[in-house]
């Protein structure tokens, strides 16, 4: 249930709380009348260690953390910024999509502030937090392409508002940087892995093995990753013991393939983004994967192609962060929308409520 609060016009200030993964993180983030924004605090405790050894995020692990870590985060972020709660016009958190249990950690908090201060309450979808970062650091006008990439989620969406978004392209598979990380694992890199695969990349020979590049002339918008990660792993077996040019060549061929993909992939996103919203004013790039570099050479050139500008928030914002909770917290309330404390933690929680499944993966995990 959402109800009605403040006009537009108002400055405000927001406390925004992340805990969908392995990020346990608090910011306070103003947004002023006109519709810009300035973060006053932003504190991001990565739980990497916590979970290396397993080479992924452990959700018990990640939940438990979350509650250790939690209020000393916030109590953190409040201090830096220098506001104390009575002056917050809104507490906000992201209430999925994620991991449950560390979902439950960061509303639960949020309304307990929420409640004891009488503060208005903003549960933010993960995703739409991600998609509304650029319009925080730069004076971005909708409607624009985005590009989301991370270890949970690969999409190509459709800004059209605060509130509305639309689905233009979705993994049927595995997300781009659960792939980065799988194929790490497989060649015994270090977790997390996409930036060891880049890194490996940079030294290796991408001709010498010939990988698929999947979904290339598709029609549609969408990814597939599962199929190319399995040609990886054959490859890699097929010449194992590996010796460190031989990661290094994986990795370089692996790589090249995903940007091959990522490229036409996008083509066809923001080809279907004009048809049906006239030319977007940006394509906008968030998420983890966000940060290779490579990557962000193939986007330059899809946005080029495409005569739009390309943005990269700051790495900082691009990974999971409390500034960008805070900041969709901030564009929600601007626009009269608030939640109460009935509002409910989601594992899953698509952007695009009209979504479906890509037509033949009616199965397969696309929805994300
Ligand atoms: O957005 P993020 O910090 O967290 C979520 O998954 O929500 O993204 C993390 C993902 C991981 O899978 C990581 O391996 C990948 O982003 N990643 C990269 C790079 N840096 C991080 N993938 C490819 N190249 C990189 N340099
Ligand atoms: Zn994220």
């Amino acid at each position: 249930m959402q109800g009605l609060t403040l006009t537009n016009d108002k400055p405000m200030l927001v406390l925004g709380i992340e805990t969908t993964c392995d990020e346990t993180a608090a910011a306070v983030v103003e947004r002023r009348g006109d519709g810009s924004g300035r973060i006053l605090s932003n504190v991001v405790r990565s739980q990497t260690e916590e979970h290396a050894r397993f080479g992924g995020v452990v959700p018990e692990i990640a939940a438990r953390a979350h509650v250790d870590l939690l209020d000393g985060i916030v109590d953190r972020a409040m201090k830096d910024a220098g506001v104390s709660y009575v002056q917050l016009s809104a507490v906000a958190a992201a209430a999925g999509p994620g991991l449950i249990g560390g979902v439950i950690v960061g509303l639960t908090t949020a309304k307990a502030i929420a409640m004891v201060h009488d503060t208005p309450l903003i549960a933010v979808n993960h995703l739409e937090a991600h998609a509304l970062t650029p319009r925080l650091t730069c004076a971005l006008a909708f409607p624009y392409c985005l590009f989301l990439a991370s270890g949970g989620h690969t999409q190509i969406v459709a800004v059209i508002g605060v509130g509305n978004y639309v689905r233009l392209g979705t993994t049927v598979d595995d997300a781009m940087g659960e792939a980065f990380d799988k194929v790490a694992k497989m060649l015994s890199l270090p977790y997390p892995g996409g930036p060891q695969v880049e890194l490996a990349a940079a030294g290796g020979d991408a001709k010498r093995f010939s990988f698929p590049r999947p979904m290339l002339g598709r029609p549609d918008a969408n990814f597939s990753l599962s199929g190319l990660k399995t040609a990886v792993r054959n490859e890699a077996s097929r010449i194992t013991p590996l010796e460190p040019q031989d990661v290094a060549d994986l990795c370089a061929g692996f790589q090249a393939a995903v940007l091959e993909s990522t490229a036409d992939r996008l083509a066809v996103g923001l080809k279907l983004f004009r048809e049906q919203f006239g030319p977007p004013r940006a394509l906008v790039a968030a998420g983890g994967v966000a940060a290779n570099q490579a990557i962000r050479g193939a986007l330059q050139d899809v946005a080029a192609r495409a005569q739009t500008t390309l943005i990269i928030p700051p790495p900082a914002l691009c990974t999971d962060n409390g500034a960008m909770i805070a900041w969709a917290g901030a564009e929600r309330m601007a626009i009269g929308l608030t939640d109460t404390m009935e509002a409910a933690p989601r594992a899953r929680w698509l952007l695009d409520a009209n979504a479906r499944a890509p037509a033949g993966y009616a199965n397969s995990r696309a929805g994300y």
